[in-house]
């Protein structure tokens, strides 16, 4: 057993009664397609073998007990006492309070976990979070559940109590990734296709920035709201539904005076990501790397000058990427303003990008960046507790 499956496990012998059901949740990368799952756009996200460790059962009260052992905190409240909180509180009861709204007779039951997502990083804690204990109460209320709707009710906990109003990219990998595998998910039709991650000579590498702003989920709200007051002119004047029904770039120069500025570049980043992440499945599964890379290089062009979701801690790593001859392509992560960069980068150049990486990321903002080789792994699940 995994070294914090082992650590969750002691720790809920140690302060409850009963023997705990054990799961796994990952985090996720996203290969392209960012800033797009709320605009009806496609992505191309896979589950890692990082993620949240979870012990559960029930405990004959009506009392939820969880203990967090990566913030050292524990939090006991009644079910019926549920209630908005704040930090990793939120992200837990929401997640309940989500079976209470679809009026399931929530238990009581007791809760350890703990995690190796490092917190801010963009590859969605929160969802591993979210994703693990819903699985988890799926089984022990016997609500019958399948997978995609438990993402989907994990995507309302967040909205709801931590207010962040994501899209379903993050809590549909958590759930749906299979290892060695890429989602190309259509976030229109909630529909998906798995295709095998060909990399050829290559690994994934994210360059953790450890940036963090703490403005990033009200900033990721504006983003999401400048595309809604976009949408709402285009589908007033051109009687259409969604980002999917503008042809191009072209279609949308009409309205580059009707719409505020900031407006206009998001809805034209979101125009050209849609393009760009499904021509980036189509060479992807053509085994085209060089043509992939170029792709992700454009996305992080977009995403800082368009949708201004970048930082310069993370432009300067795509830079120094760019100018690394082992590095088929770089682009931001995630929602952006900090976290992670994701890098294609030829095996045999990984450890001396790493280092010239780091030097220079040191030397130019005084913070020590880490990196990590992604492994992809399989949606939640439960694992087996050895003795
Ligand atoms: C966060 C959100 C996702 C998605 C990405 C950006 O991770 O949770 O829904 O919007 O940002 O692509």
């Amino acid at each position: 057993m995994n070294s914090i499956a082992v650590t969750v496990l002691n720790r809920f012998r140690e302060s409850f009664t009963s023997e705990p059901t054990l799961y796994f949740s990952p985090g996720r990368i996203n290969l392209i397609g960012e800033h797009v799952d709320y605009n009806d756009g496609f992505v191309l996200p896979a589950a890692i073998d990082k993620g949240v460790y979870y012990a559960v059962a029930p405990n004959n009260s009506d009392n939820l007990n969880f203990i967090a052992i990566d913030f050292d905190e524990r939090l006991s409240v009644a079910v019926m006492d549920i209630k908005k909180m704040s930090n990793w509180q939120n992200y837990v009861l929401s997640v309940v309070n989500e079976f209470v709204l679809l009026g399931v007779a929530v238990k009581g039951f007791d809760c350890v976990f703990a995690g190796d997502i490092p917190r801010g990083s963009g590859m969605s804690s929160s969802a591993a979070v979210e994703g693990g204990l819903a699985f988890a109460l799926n089984e022990m209320l016997n609500t019958k559940m399948n997978r995609v709707e438990l993402a989907l009710l994990c995507q309302r906990a967040e909205h709801n109590y931590p207010h962040v109003n994501c899209g379903i990219m993050d809590q549909y990998a958590n759930m749906m990734g299979r290892k060695d595998e890429v989602i190309m998910l259509d976030c229109k039709t909630i529909e998906h296709q798995y295709f095998p991650l060909r990399l050829q000579g290559c690994k994934i590498v994210l360059i953790n920035s450890k940036v963090h702003h703490t403005l990033a989920s009200g900033e990721y709200n504006i983003r999401r709201q400048r595309c809604e007051a976009g949408m709402a002119i285009l589908k007033n004047d051109l009687g259409i539904q969604s980002f999917r029904d503008i042809k191009d770039v072209e279609a949308l120069m009409p309205f580059k005076d009707k719409m505020e500025p900031k407006v206009f570049n998001c809805c034209k980043y979101v125009v050209e990501e849609i393009a760009r992440a499904k021509k980036a499945a189509s060479v992807l599964q053509q085994d085209d790397l060089v043509s992939f890379g170029k792709l992700m290089y454009a996305t992080h062009e977009g995403l800082s000058n368009l949708y201004e979701v970048s930082c310069p801690e993370l432009d300067f790593l795509v830079e120094l990427a760019k100018q690394h001859s082992g590095v088929i392509g770089a682009r931001l992560m995630g929602g952006g303003f900090g976290g992670c960069t994701i890098n294609i980068v030829k095996d045999e150049a990984i450890s001396q990008f790493i280092d010239t990486a780091s030097k220079a990321y040191h030397q130019k903002f005084n913070i020590d960046a880490e990196a990590y080789i992604v492994s992809t792994g399989d949606g939640t699940k439960k694992i087996a507790v050895t003795p």
